[in-house]
């Protein structure tokens, strides 16, 4: 079996810096036609010099890649005044802004504490059109955060009606009767949520490598999820997540929340709509919805995926001694891409 598809796009992506960035970049630029880029660094990409020059380095860092991947910068939202919208909004390549409630996952600690301090910016985005993406967990990783954060996500799509507003990685059931709700309600969704549940992570010995924010669910919640996105649901976009950490920062008593999946995100994705005969879904996933929703650019080129295995190293190994672990390491995938090489 053998198909093409559109060059994908991946609607939520952590690119990191230096050394990382160098390993992480290649792995996207590879087959995709590009990322939302995370704003998450140390410090965070929140005014239009840090993110040119964030673009940048992701570029350098995408090398010949460069050509065919474009990476869609934002920003970090840390109440910005209108004129230091407009700035970023000239910036080339600037597509969104992204809302971290403080302490919810990775360098969030400068995230917004208190909405009301964010309305301003969120009324300046609305006129000025700039999509808000919203980290779907106030923070903490009890099963019921998402759950918890739903008001949230009603009560900003009812006060700002024209601000495109994501849900970056809805990971349960609870979510999905919002896009229905609110037509300005969107959502990203990610490969290891489709995947694995808490057992998975939890249920043998601990596998800190799938460990992430959101955590992943319930097996209800990833069955309502496959449902949702096998069918085609039109406001659901893949949005990776694919967040890389040193392999010591994983293994370790108190291990960071990241999956590295950005090497195996099309053999895998692959994999999964076939044994679920939603493979005809897997363009819109990849790219149709986001284009539709955002008006991205029409697709550049094809990319062509098949069922010969490929077998996944157990690390990708960096400057200065760098080692990542990628989702699957060591293991063997039923799909690849007909190229050969790893997304
Ligand atoms: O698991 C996660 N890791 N979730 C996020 O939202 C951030 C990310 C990271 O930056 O490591
Ligand atoms: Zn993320």
């Amino acid at each position: 079996m053998r198909i093409e598809i559109d060059r994908p796009w991946d609607m939520h992506l952590h690119l990191r810096d230096g050394a990382m960035l160098n390993l992480a970049a290649p792995h996207s630029a590879r087959h995709f036609a590009g990322a939302v880029v995370m704003p998450n660094l140390v410090p965070p990409v929140a005014d239009a010099d840090a993110l040119r020059a964030y673009r940048s380095r992701v570029l350098r860092a995408a090398g010949t890649d460069a050509e065919t991947f474009t990476p869609l910068m934002t920003l970090f939202l840390k109440n910005q005044t209108r004129a230091e919208l407009e700035a970023a909004r000239e910036t080339p390549g600037f597509f969104a802004v992204k809302l971290y409630p403080a302490g919810a996952t990775t360098n969030s600690d400068g995230g917004v504490r208190d909405f009301g301090d964010a309305e301003p910016t969120l009324r300046a985005m609305e006129k000025l059109g700039i999509p808000l993406l919203v980290h779907g967990e106030s923070g903490g990783f009890v099963l019921d955060r998402e759950a918890e954060f739903l008001p949230v996500y009603r009560d900003l799509a009812r006060r700002f009606p024209k601000l495109k507003i994501c849900m970056e990685h809805i990971s349960t059931a609870a979510a999905l009767p919002l896009l229905d709700e609110f037509e300005n309600l969107f959502a990203t969704a990610t490969l290891h949520h489709l995947l694995f549940t808490l057992d998975d992570l939890a249920g043998g010995l601990l596998a800190p490598h799938l460990f992430c924010k959101p955590i992943v669910k319930r097996p209800e919640d990833r069955a309502a999820l496959r449902a949702a996105v096998f069918s085609g649901h039109p406001k659901i976009m893949f949005g990776s997540d694919s967040a890389p950490h040193p392999v010591e920062k994983k293994e370790c008593a108190g291990a960071a929340g990241g999956v590295y999946d950005a090497p195996v995100l099309l053999p895998a994705l692959a994999a999964l709509f076939a044994e679920n005969g939603a493979l005809d879904k897997l363009e819109g996933f990849l790219g149709g919805n986001a284009r539709r929703i955002y008006g991205l650019p029409a697709p550049r080129g094809k990319i062509a995926l098949e069922d010969a295995p490929q077998d996944v190293p157990a690390f990708f190994e960096g400057e200065n001694g760098l080692r990542v672990a990628p989702l699957f390491a060591g293991t063997r995938l039923p799909w690849r891409v007909a190229d050969g090489n790893f997304s």
